[in-house]
């Protein structure tokens, strides 16, 4: 028996798992093994991972098979193996992890025409499990992608097949008016809600302006060419400390030219800077530091998710910053369809309600507010997807990257890391105070 829902569950899982092979097929096998730095993975762990995953929380819970013992389960355990020593570890080899994936998958298939998916168990509920298993499968291609691009002279360049979309001319520092008022952050419907998202609940934001797009490199450059990596006064002291001790003059990959200007790694080549295309793997020490020197700040996650998900006029709340209609390329660039963001301006088609363009795709954007949990938080199904890093160091990303899978550009996403990694797909918008305007 199937039915819609079985179906496009299917759909989604396949699909998902097309989008790593295209990724991790053409790798070298040192490119798969080798751990490019002590904070990210060997990309043949995030494989592995993947499976075990599934095989953990979708498998097991519904009742399948135990494919592996519970030795191989410690392997791929994020917090029995911290990052810095995945690379030192027995892993599978491509072939014995692609064959694990295949088989664990096989068996979340039968699972699917085997349980009923609308019972009281909030964990198969509208295929809830299923859509977290995608999800997780997609954050980490874009694990994989960080590790790939912090790489030096990688000779397999990333999947890369689609034009960036029509430029459109833009002034790249437009602001928008988000007037005062309350709107409801986060979700009790969103069937893809991570634990973080819910409950929804209402939250008063007053009056704020907010860059209509993403900062662009031009934005941004201008910043490096006037000191601003010299000057203390636009730096917390903790991001002066650092600054210092990391020494780094410019975002990651950005390496300068002869003639003053720059050149940005890509995998497998080095290519001009862009000015038009949005900043990204920047710290948020180095987000905070720009917003300064721009005359604004990071905007907080509230005043970002009304900007990208209110609609003033109605009175109600977004899944997509244009409205609930899926996520289509002239929307938003995610999805590996590119190994970049689009130019600042490539997508008025995905709007948000205020006017305000990109905030899904592209890059995640840094927000001033720490991780925290939400009124009435829970947590589902384990503690340490989100619950164990509230408190934590550790700033709220909001957005989506031109890197992950379409259902993550929902409006209440929430990601986060330290303040000071910026492997991250993450750029800046510039939020400011402004004076009360009457109306909401
Ligand atoms: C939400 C991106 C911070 O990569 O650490 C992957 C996602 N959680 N496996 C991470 C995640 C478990 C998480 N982030
Ligand atoms: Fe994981």
């Amino acid at each position: 028996m199937t039915t819609p829902l079985i179906d496009r569950l299917t759909r989604l899982l396949t699909d998902t798992r097309a989008r790593t092979e295209r990724l991790v097929a053409p790798l070298t096998d040192d490119e798969l093994h080798t751990q490019p730095i002590d904070f990210l993975s060997p990309v043949v762990w995030d494989v592995a991972h993947v499976g075990n995953f599934e095989e953990l929380w979708l498998v097991r819970q519904l009742g399948g098979a135990r494919l592996t013992e519970e030795e191989f389960d410690r392997l791929y355990d994020a917090f029995e193996q911290p990052r810095g020593v995945r690379g030192g570890l027995p892993l599978l080899d491509r072939y014995e992890a692609s064959a694990y994936l295949d088989e664990v998958r096989a068996e979340s298939l039968a699972l699917l025409h085997r349980i009923e998916l609308t019972p009281d168990d909030p964990l198969v509920r509208d295929g809830a499990v299923h859509r977290m298993i995608a999800q997780h499968e997609s954050q980490h291609q874009e694990t994989v992608v960080q590790s790939l691009l912090v790489r030096d002279g990688l000779e397999t360049p990333l999947p890369d097949h689609a034009p960036p979309s029509a430029p459109r001319r833009v002034d790249d520092e437009a602001r928008v008016v988000v007037p005062g008022g309350p709107f409801v952050m986060g979700t009790d419907h969103d069937p893809y809600a991570y634990d973080n998202e819910r409950g929804a609940h209402r939250v008063e934001v007053p009056t704020f302006a907010l860059d209509r797009y993403p900062v662009s490199c031009r934005r941004y450059a201008a910043f490096v060419a006037d000191g601003g990596y010299r000057r203390p006064e636009w730096w917390t002291d903790r991001g002066w400390a650092w600054l210092q001790q990391t020494g780094h003059a410019a975002p990651q990959g950005w390496v300068p030219d002869l003639t003053g200007g720059w050149r940005v790694r890509r995998t497998g080549r080095d290519v001009a800077l862009d000015p038009r295309e949005p900043v990204q793997h920047v710290s948020w020490f180095e987000a905070d530091a720009f917003a300064r020197w721009d005359g604004g700040r990071l905007p907080t996650e509230a005043e970002w998710e009304k900007a990208a998900s209110w609609d003033p006029a109605t009175g109600t709340k977004r899944r997509f910053p244009w409205g609930d209609a899926p996520v289509t390329p002239a929307r938003a660039n995610v999805g590996l369809r590119r190994a970049a963001p689009d130019p600042v301006g490539s997508h008025p088609a995905g709007a948000s309600a205020y006017g305000v363009e990109q905030l899904a795709g592209d890059v995640y954007e840094w927000t001033s507010s720490g991780f925290e949990a939400y009124p009435g938080f829970a947590a589902f199904p384990y503690r340490e997807y989100s619950e164990v890093f509230f408190g934590g160091d550790y700033a709220v990303l909001r957005g989506s990257s031109w890197a992950i899978a379409e259902p993550i550009a929902r409006t209440t996403y929430r990601n986060w890391d330290h303040p000071y990694r910026r492997q991250v797909l993450a750029g800046i918008r510039v939020a400011r105070d402004v004076p009360a305007t009457r109306g909401a």
